[in-house]
């Protein structure tokens, strides 16, 4: 049996090809269907979903553009899902598309960003969202919250509604996420300078500018009606945004926590392990184009099965920053974590940082001070379950061996790069705390149809029947299996020819194969995943179904409107997924 076992391939389904139709398909003997869409009621006082639903029934309803998320267990029949809602489309959000935002457009646009928390109830041998689940929970760009760790109370983070820097109301663009084993939901704000802007003239520094604050929003309209949103009369507002929040799922009324010792930059996921010698350690994305990986290390060791001796673990800790090291010409090498510490290596007063908490607000700038590598647009990073080993998403970037601070080097090999990679690095000695470590590129992506050779074929695991591009979610289930999930170009033409729709693919680790395994509906990325304790049921995101009005009408077809939403995914046989 031991043996049948080790002989047993990690990925033991028939591979789906590449689709542009408006479904999702899955292998033969499996099954994707919808578990909850955006505006399905999660309170017994919500309406059921219509366009024309206010900002106060949105504020009950599950939130749109669901990506990252996680699965709780609170018994054999009974589990919470938490959801990250990233952002919305205001081309669905409302009839006007957008067009005539008044201040309860925005008011509903603010109820769509945020989490969901959402309790499953095993029904009919599958899990069910529970519409009466008494953990139900939105949170939205309006939620009360805490700053805390070493920023909190910061000068910086003070407004004139928290003079003392420490009470913030929402989070948003909340990308990817994270799960502690104290049951804590980690979830990662991204993209939070689109929602700031003014009519006025804002003062705005290099500093701003590092995060892409500008007088123009990403077109979202809040600082037109939400006063919090102008940046000429709120300058430090983005401030208290950027960080990753921790959540406890379990108590309705607990107040989550922005973890500003994670640092503030784009977060895309918090990576979650307990390193061997007991202290958690935290690996972070910041996805922009030539912006960082990150890693943080708790100062004090997790205490097994006492969640409340761990609920402030991630106030205290060292982030550090990584560089990649390679020799000419070699796509793998060595590599450093570098300290983001106040006064260290010029992180000093001198140089523009007062304090940790400087640093910490303005971690990019103190890790280009550091030295470090900038990359190809840092996704998801996910920690092998068995092996001291770390991969992440680099998932594309247009200005590669174009813009000055973006050389072409081994970790980031192609100008212009259109398809993205995955890096994965080996800490000395096993050691997650250790300093140093080795790394090479698991694979690059590319189309070996329009590329017969060359980087932009991708590498040897890249074939015609799995290509793809924008590696984006990753994440391991408990045999050790890669699942990687895209966010890229869906053209099927040129570059892109032979692709077809966001998709989900699945890697065996050792011996560098790549295979489908789903696809997604018109113009959707395929965003989240999270599976249940015996890896039977996986739960994947669709995401901005027909963004743009491309003709989606995912998931409830006829003319309806397309909803992002949350697939559950089983074996007809009730087996494990992927085996
Ligand atoms: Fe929200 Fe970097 O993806
Ligand atoms: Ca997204
Ligand atoms: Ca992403
Ligand atoms: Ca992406």
């Amino acid at each position: 049996r031991a043996v049948a076992a080790a002989t047993q391939p990690l990925l033991g389904f028939q591979g789906v090809p590449a689709s542009v139709a408006d479904t999702v398909v899955v292998p033969p003997g499996y099954k994707a269907e919808v578990l909850i869409a955006w505006g399905d009621a999660l309170f017994a006082d919500a309406p059921a979903f219509g366009q024309d639903n206010d900002g106060k029934a949105q504020a009950r309803q599950f939130g749109d553009n669901n990506d990252g998320m996680s699965f709780f267990p609170l018994g054999r029949d009974r589990a919470l899902l938490a959801v990250n809602n990233e952002y919305t489309n205001y081309e669905y959000l409302f009839a006007h598309g957008g067009k005539q935002l008044t201040a309860a457009d925005v008011a509903k646009a603010q109820a769509a960003h945020g989490v969901s928390l959402v309790e499953l109830m095993q029904a009919g041998g599958k899990w069910q969202a529970n519409p009466k689940g008494v953990l139900n929970r939105r949170i939205t760009a309006n939620t009360p919250m805490l700053l805390s760790g070493p920023a909190a109370g910061h000068a910086l983070l003070k407004t004139e509604a928290d003079p003392q820097g420490r009470s913030v109301l929402g989070t948003f663009n909340n990308c990817s996420n994270g799960q502690t084993p104290w049951g804590t939901y980690l979830t990662c704000e991204e993209n939070f300078n689109g929602y700031f802007g003014s009519e006025g003239k804002p003062a705005l520094d290099s500093r701003a500018a590092r995060y892409g604050l500008a007088a123009e929003d990403a077109g979202f309209g809040w600082h037109q009606f939400d006063e919090r949103f102008d940046l000429a009369k709120h300058p430090q507002e983005p401030n208290r945004f950027g960080w990753v929040v921790e959540i406890d799922p379990k108590d309705p009324a607990s107040i989550p926590k922005k973890r500003t010792a994670l640092g503030r930059f784009k977060h895309e996921n918090a990576a979650f392990t307990i390193n061997t010698d007991g202290h958690a350690v935290v690996y972070l994305g910041d996805d922009e184009r030539g912006e960082h990986i990150y890693r943080f290390v708790s100062k004090h060791k997790v205490a097994p099965g006492n969640d409340a001796a761990n609920r402030d673990l991630l106030d205290e800790g060292t982030l550090y920053v990584a560089r990649f090291d390679a020799k000419q010409g070699e796509l793998k090498g060595t590599g450093q974590w570098l300290p983001l510490v106040h006064g260290l290596h010029g992180l000093t007063k001198e140089n523009g940082f007062a304090d940790q908490g400087e640093v910490l607000i303005f971690a990019r700038e103190a890790a280009t001070r550091l030295g470090a590598t900038t990359m190809d647009r840092p996704e998801w990073v996910a920690v092998h379950p068995h092996r001291a080993e770390v991969y992440c998403t680099l998932t594309n970037n247009k200005n590669r061996g174009i813009k000055d601070n973006q050389p072409l080097d081994g970790a980031n090999p192609r100008a212009e790069n259109p398809y993205g990679q995955i890096i994965r690095w080996r800490p000395a000695g096993g050691d997650h705390r250790s300093d140093s470590f080795e790394w090479d590129l698991f694979l690059l992506a590319g189309n070996p149809q329009v590329n017969k050779e060359g980087l932009m074929a991708g590498s040897a695991n890249i074939n015609p029947d799995n290509m793809f591009n924008s590696p984006d979610g990753i994440g391991f289930d408990e045999a050790g299996r890669l699942w990687i999930q895209t966010d890229g170009d869906y053209s099927n033409e040129k570059k892109f020819a032979g692709m077809g729709n966001n998709q989900m693919l699945c890697a065996d680790p050792v011996s560098g194969e790549v295979r489908r395994f789903l696809t997604g509906p018109i113009a959707c990325e395929i965003t989240g995943l999270t599976f249940s304790p015996d890896w039977r049921t996986l739960f994947v995101g669709v995401q901005h179904p027909g963004e743009e009005l491309a003709p989606s009408h995912f998931p409830d077809g006829g003319q309806h409107i397309p909803r992002s939403a949350v697939l559950r995914i089983t074996r007809d046989d009730g087996g494990i997924i992927g085996a």
